[in-house]
């Protein structure tokens, strides 16, 4: 049993400082104690390169820092190679949630038909044309499907990185037009805040993995953005939406994920501790990594 952990310091994909040291805030929260606590051989393998945001000076257009996000992502990709090849679970920590760009352009390669848990407040489908930011960290579910511009599109030289229908999102609570128009347009699984409060964490997370079992995919990654947690449990991120899900669902949904078995990779992203309250965020993180792994109080 064997994890191989790296850090991605990207800040990049937004425009709050402070996100790139969320591998330095999850690693200080205890992660590689605990993982090695559950049996695990653990791999810290460092930090991926990412330029600093104050050397970055491109013009802001509706792709902020688009060719530094790319050039970081690719590098995150290659490591993912190795990681997987070496048969190591690769455990990724950002770093906005761009860096997912680079993960699933490293992990999908070694799937022929991957499925993807984004569990997020947000959709992360917009494109250029439909975000209202520019932020990078809004699109990278959009670009692994194939849509938007090519430097992300095409990380680590194929695409698409994800088929709409190997796609369940959980917990999403803030979406622009051009995502719910996307969404609806690939028929895209989405469980909302309401469907969470109405089935009930167990049943969706039961639904989610018949869903994609039923696809038959060979492999699932977890992306999993602090803020889809309530800002309450997971105060240290940078696009806080209220009325999110709570700690408690959240560790029921990793220890679900642990007892079926089926995560093959995962990232926990958005952590910023600047914003955070004493390293709660990532403490909250190494937590529900802990679950993610098969931790149970007896
Ligand atoms: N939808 C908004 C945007 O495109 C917010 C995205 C937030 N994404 C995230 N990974 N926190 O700017
Ligand atoms: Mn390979
Ligand atoms: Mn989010
Ligand atoms: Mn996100």
């Amino acid at each position: 049993k064997k994890i191989s952990i790296l850090g991605v310091p990207m800040d990049l994909g937004q425009m709050r400082r402070g996100v790139d040291m969320g591998p330095s805030a999850i690693r200080y929260a205890g992660v590689v104690e605990r993982l090695e606590s559950l049996g695990y051989d653990i791999d810290d393998q460092g930090n991926i390169e990412i330029d600093q945001a104050e050397r970055v000076h491109n013009p802001d257009t509706n792709l902020r820092n688009l060719k530094a996000v790319a050039d970081g992502n690719e590098r995150l990709a290659a490591k993912i190679h190795d990681i997987i090849d070496g048969d190591s679970f690769p455990l990724i920590f950002g770093g906005d949630h761009s860096i997912a760009l680079g993960t699933l352009a490293g992990v999908s390669k070694h799937y022929n038909n991957l499925g993807v848990i984004w569990y997020d407040a947000h959709g992360d489908l917009n494109t250029a044309d439909t975000s209202p930011s520019g932020n990078i960290h809004g699109m990278p579910l959009a670009a692994s499907l194939g849509i938007g511009h090519e430097a992300l599109t095409n990380i680590g030289g194929y695409t698409p990185k994800v088929k709409p229908e190997n796609i369940v999102i959980i917990g999403a609570r803030s979406l622009d037009e051009g995502e719910r128009v996307l969404i609806k347009e690939k028929g895209i699984k989405v469980y909302t805040m309401h469907e969470i409060d109405r089935l009930g964490m167990t049943k969706v997370m039961e639904e989610a993995m018949a869903y994609l079992k039923d696809r038959q995919v060979d492999g699932v990654h977890l992306s999993l953005d602090l803020d889809g947690l309530d800002p309450n449990d997971a105060p240290g991120v940078g696009t806080p939406v209220i009325g999110g899900i709570s700690y408690r669902e959240s560790h029921l949904a990793m220890e679900m994920l642990a007892e079926a078995g089926v995560i093959t990779s995962a990232e926990f992203v958005e952590v910023n501790p600047i914003l955070d309250e004493k390293n709660k965020t990532a403490s909250v993180a190494v937590a529900l990594m802990g679950s993610l792994f098969g931790e149970k109080l007896l």
